[in-house]
């Protein structure tokens, strides 16, 4: 669990701060890009190419949801109803991804279904980047904010 601090410090000399919400957010958008990749493969018909993007982007997905859900926890202290919203989504998230690996399985996954996955996806981003990212910037210490820095994978690579 990460600590929020009790009073605000300074953004650090060598600026980590806004850097942080500049790299959270756009770890949204890489792995918006990694899911939009699958749908590319998908249209194509190109099964197993969607297949392997398709692992990308869950493993990048489950570590990025991970590291949130430890934010959360800490959040949820003195924002209960919105943590719960958020873990809400995050079910949801999780849910519709395992019925997808179970199409792609099958060979039964169609663009549509993870189109529909990808609008959740923005739609609970835009949710916390509106809600949660200015209050991790606030809040957290700028050891914890460079701790999940490090964890989120890198872009390109996710
Ligand atoms: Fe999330
Ligand atoms: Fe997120």
């Amino acid at each position: 669990m990460f600590v929020a601090r009790q009073k605000r410090v300074k953004s650090n000399p060598a600026g980590l701060s806004p850097c942080f919400r500049d790299r959270s957010q756009a770890h949204h958008r890489v792995v918006e890009n990694l899911l939009q990749r699958v749908i590319s493969s998908l249209e194509a018909s190109d099964t197993r190419e969607g297949k392997d993007r398709w692992n990308t982007f869950e493993s990048s997905l489950r570590a990025h949801m991970e590291i949130e859900e430890r934010v959360i926890s800490t959040f949820a202290h003195v924002h209960h109803q919105d943590a719960r919203a958020l873990l809400r989504e995050h079910y949801d998230i999780r849910t519709r991804v395992a019925e997808i690996e179970a199409l792609l399985k099958l060979n039964m996954c169609r663009p549509r279904i993870v189109r529909d996955l990808l609008d959740s996806v923005r739609a609970h981003a835009a949710h916390e980047d509106r809600m949660l990212y200015p209050w991790m910037e606030e809040n957290l210490s700028d050891a914890d904010k460079a701790l999940i820095i490090d964890q989120l994978p890198p872009e390109g690579t996710s």
